[in-house]
């Protein structure tokens, strides 16, 4: 299938024109992973989930398959150990908690050279009942990846999208995925592929250093859905 107009496939290979992307979930074996995984599948793209054991790689992509509800997009998952997943893929997503980002990224570092690579990891702690955002020597943990693998190209994003909602495609979540990154066709490509989820629009959030606003309001967000007992999100109004 050949989709994706505009600027973000200029950003992965301009000379093959619009078509469908090979998308890495690193960690995907967890809900943001295999949520994420699940709306790029729906949306058309090829999905290799990656973990540190194989063999979770491939159950976790068989039982995404067989949950998606068409023949056709089930063919889209496979699975593999997260370095064989980043080497296969063109954009991959991080979906690893914060404590494992930088042993995981130290592992595929050479993989991950010159692709696209959405973060998503938002560093917490919980104290005395409360969710806290931690804050990296960098400020972010989107920083403090892009200076362990320099050569990729970083984007941070999906932070404030809960697994849930991208694990149940049909309950529209209406919600947005703000979407930071220093390079500009990047950051077009991830706003493009968040676009093409259920319910999601991509919204340029600028700067990779405002990761750090994500990521606390990660924080945030999750300690307000305590108090309503509730799934939300966020969403901004007026652009
Ligand atoms: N859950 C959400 O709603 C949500 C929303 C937005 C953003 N996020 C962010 O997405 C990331 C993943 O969230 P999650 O809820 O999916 O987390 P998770 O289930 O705790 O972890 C995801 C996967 O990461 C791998 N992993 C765990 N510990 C690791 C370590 N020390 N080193 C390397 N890999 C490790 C595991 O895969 P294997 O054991 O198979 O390798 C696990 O299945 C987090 O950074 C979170 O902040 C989550």
């Amino acid at each position: 299938m050949l989709r994706w107009p505009g600027a973000g496939v200029k950003a992965i290979q301009a000379s093959q024109g619009w078509r469908d992307l090979k998308i890495g979930l690193i960690g995907g074996t967890g809900q943001e992973g295999r949520g994420l995984a699940m709306q790029l599948a729906l949306a058309g793209h090829d999905i290799v989930i990656g973990s540190r054991d194989e063999g979770r790689a491939i159950e976790t992509a068989r039982e995404l398959a067989d949950t998606c509800g068409s023949e056709n997009i089930a063919e889209n998952f496979t699975g593999a150990d997260n370095m064989s997943a980043a080497a296969q893929c063109e954009v991959a997503f991080l979906t690893v908690p914060y404590s494992g980002m930088l042993s995981v990224l130290q592992s595929i570092s050479r993989q991950l050279r010159g692709k696209v690579c959405v973060n998503t990891v938002a560093p917490l702690e919980v104290v005395s009942g409360q969710v806290r955002g931690i804050a990296p020597p960098t400020g972010s943990a989107a920083e403090e990846a892009d200076r362990e693998v320099p050569d990729a190209r970083w984007v941070a994003a999906f932070h404030t999208v809960p697994a849930r909602g991208l694990l149940r495609p049909g309950s529209r979540l209406n919600t947005d995925a703000l979407v930071c990154s220093d390079d500009e066709e990047a950051l077009k490509t991830v706003v493009q592929l968040a676009n093409e989820m259920q319910g999601i629009r991509g919204v340029n959030a600028g700067a990779l250093e405002n990761a750090r606003y994500l990521e606390g309001a990660t924080a945030l967000l999750i300690n307000i859905n305590r108090i309503y007992n509730a799934h939300g999100s966020i969403k901004v109004v007026g652009i």
